[in-house]
């Protein structure tokens, strides 16, 4: 019922400099994957086969990546590494791949707006790649949002607790508890300073948006940083309408920051060996 799954894929990602100089950020590997399979798979788990990128300038590897390099493909037929690229081959056939530019990176909800053309008039979820969720108990985030939205049918946002100190580097929700785990949303504040905050809970890079976020975004302007923020336009939601915020099972791993990747890294080279 939920189709597609954007991933917004235009940042900078300036964290990483000098590698993301000539290499998107979401392209970076934990292991042998980058960034994006991993988001990607979650999607596809979570039943959306139809992938929207929001990429831009030096973003070219994105679209490679859910190619098929007949070269190497040809190269490798039939040696004992064919096995290395099976698990992306089924991820390509299984999906199809959509892509569009920011020509300016003017936020994450002008991101997001670019997406509009990706997606029409239907509810479609969000993936940030840097954030890699995993949850080794059972379903993946986005699945579990799903399931969520198939109940509610509103917009969800997926939220968790962070250290008071943390606060300035978030959008940060507080609300009334509706279901265990499950928050309706009535106050939104994009990184705020700890006497701002109204809690510790953190909105992460997954998001279930009904497609009224779009007319929403079209008229935002730009709020902090000089750009569109997507927070805004999901208060403006909130206070309209109903958003809910979901502290997920599982386990996030902020892959923007170098700690995180860093962290994630050894977490799957762990389970690996
Ligand atoms: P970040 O805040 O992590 O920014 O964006 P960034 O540019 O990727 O990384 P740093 O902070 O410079 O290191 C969060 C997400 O929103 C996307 C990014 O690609 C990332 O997935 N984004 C952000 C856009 O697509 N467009 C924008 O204008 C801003």
């Amino acid at each position: 019922m939920l189709k597609t799954c954007i991933f917004p894929a235009a940042g900078y990602g300036t964290r990483f400099l000098p590698a993301t100089k000539a290499l998107p950020k979401e392209m970076l590997p934990i292991l042998t994957k980058p960034l994006i399979h991993y988001g990607v798979d979650e999607a596809l788990e979570a039943g959306m086969d139809n992938m929207g990128f929001i990429t831009g300038r030096g973003k070219r590897a994105l679209e490679d990546y859910f190619d098929i390099s007949y070269e190497l493909e040809h190269q490798i037929s039939g040696t004992k590494k064919e096995y290395l690229l099976s698990e992306i081959r089924t991820l390509i056939n299984r999906c199809s791949f959509t892509f569009t530019r920011q020509n300016e990176m003017k936020g994450l909800g002008d991101a997001i707006l670019k997406g509009k053309i990706l997606v029409g008039d239907e509810a479609f979820g969000v993936v940030l790649a840097d954030d890699l969720c995993i949850n080794e108990e059972g379903v993946g985030v986005m699945g579990q949002m799903v399931k969520i939205f198939e109940k509610y049918r509103c917009t969800i946002v997926a939220v968790m607790e962070i250290e008071k100190d943390q606060v300035g580097n978030y959008g940060i929700i507080s609300g009334n508890e509706v279901e265990e785990n499950l928050i309706m949303v009535n106050s939104m504040i994009e990184k705020p300073s700890i006497e701002e905050a109204p809690s510790n809970l953190a909105i992460i890079g997954r998001y279930i948006l009904t497609p009224d976020i779009f007319g929403i975004l079209e008229n935002t302007k730009a709020g902090k940083g000089g750009e569109i923020q997507l927070t805004d336009a999901l208060l403006a939601q909130a206070t309209n309408g109903m958003v809910l915020a979901y502290k997920f099972q599982g386990k996030r791993f902020d892959c923007g920051s170098l700690d995180g990747f860093v962290e994630a890294t050894n977490y799957f080279y762990k389970k690996n060996v």
